[in-house]
């Protein structure tokens, strides 16, 4: 298989502590990877090494391969942007809060720049939207285009958070989510399972690894976890438990 990333004895270590040690695995095109394990663990350190961004204290020894840009940590800090730029990421945190009068299209479009080339105008970001999110059941929207993320509940800021990566860059080679269901109610977890499957089944050739404790998800068919001494495959073991009834035979909930 055409391994996308492969991760060879890679040992994290955070000033005095050591996070991981000598760990290996790989993700091949059409993989979707969960990695699991336990808060604290060290998923989110791994995820962010993986695109090397830098914490303070942090240092990463082993090899970090790329299939399209080679050893990542041995790259320079222009070709560490290029790299950064093709991946498509989304972060465990987020944070709107300050930003003002930043709208929702400002923040789509942005993310959409390595795929569109041009900033999308409000009635594009509004087609996106409805492509990737259902309506309530009154026919409204959970925000449009002139929404302003500064006021949005904790839920509503995860939702952009996922949406705009995923819908504007559903062509990348690399996809990365830290934990897409943070705030989530029932309603939006089912829609986020399906909008990163509708992902999934349109980039047949992507690789996707997502960190999540949840197990709602039909389409993953890899699972990695990381524990304090090593990462094992449990791939065998991952079934999908789901509270919203039976996907379709395509991983999607109606
Ligand atoms: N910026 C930082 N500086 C110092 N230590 C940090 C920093 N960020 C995280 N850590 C520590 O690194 C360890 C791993 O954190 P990380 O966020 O990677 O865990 P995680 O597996 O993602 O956990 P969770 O499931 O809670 O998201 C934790 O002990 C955490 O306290
Ligand atoms: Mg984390």
């Amino acid at each position: 298989m055409d391994n996308i990333l492969t991760i060879n004895n890679l040992t994290i270590k955070l000033k005095q502590h050591t996070l991981m040690k000598n760990i290996s695995f790989s993700v091949s095109e059409g993989e979707v990877l969960l990695l699991s394990g336990a808060n604290g663990v060290g998923k989110s350190t791994l995820l962010k090494t993986i695109l090397k961004l830098e914490m303070e204290g942090k240092k990463a020894e082993g090899e970090i391969i790329s299939r399209s840009f080679g050893n990542i940590l041995a790259l320079n800090s222009k070709e560490i942007q290029q790299y950064r730029a093709s991946v498509a990421y989304i972060q465990q945190k987020d944070d709107y809060s300050e930003m003002g009068n930043v709208q929702v299209r400002d923040i789509i479009s942005e993310c959409g720049e390595a795929n569109y080339r041009n900033s999308l105008n409000y009635s594009e970001v509004n087609e996106l939207i409805d492509e990737w999110i259902p309506r309530r059941k009154d026919n409204s929207r959970i925000f449009d285009a002139k929404s302003k993320p500064a006021n949005f509940s904790g839920g509503e800021q995860r939702l952009l958070s996922v949406l705009s990566v995923v819908a504007t860059r559903s062509k990348a080679e690399l996809m990365i989510i830290d934990e897409p269901l943070n705030n989530l109610d029932f309603v939006n977890a089912r829609n986020i399972s399906n909008l990163i499957n509708k992902a999934v089944r349109e980039n047949p050739q992507m690789a996707l690894v997502m960190v999540s404790h949840c197990r709602i998800f039909p389409f993953i068919n890899k699972e990695l976890r990381l524990t304090s001494e090593s990462i094992v495959d449990v791939s065998e073991c991952y079934m999908c438990h789901s509270c919203f009834g039976e996907p379709d035979d395509n991983g999607f909930y109606i």
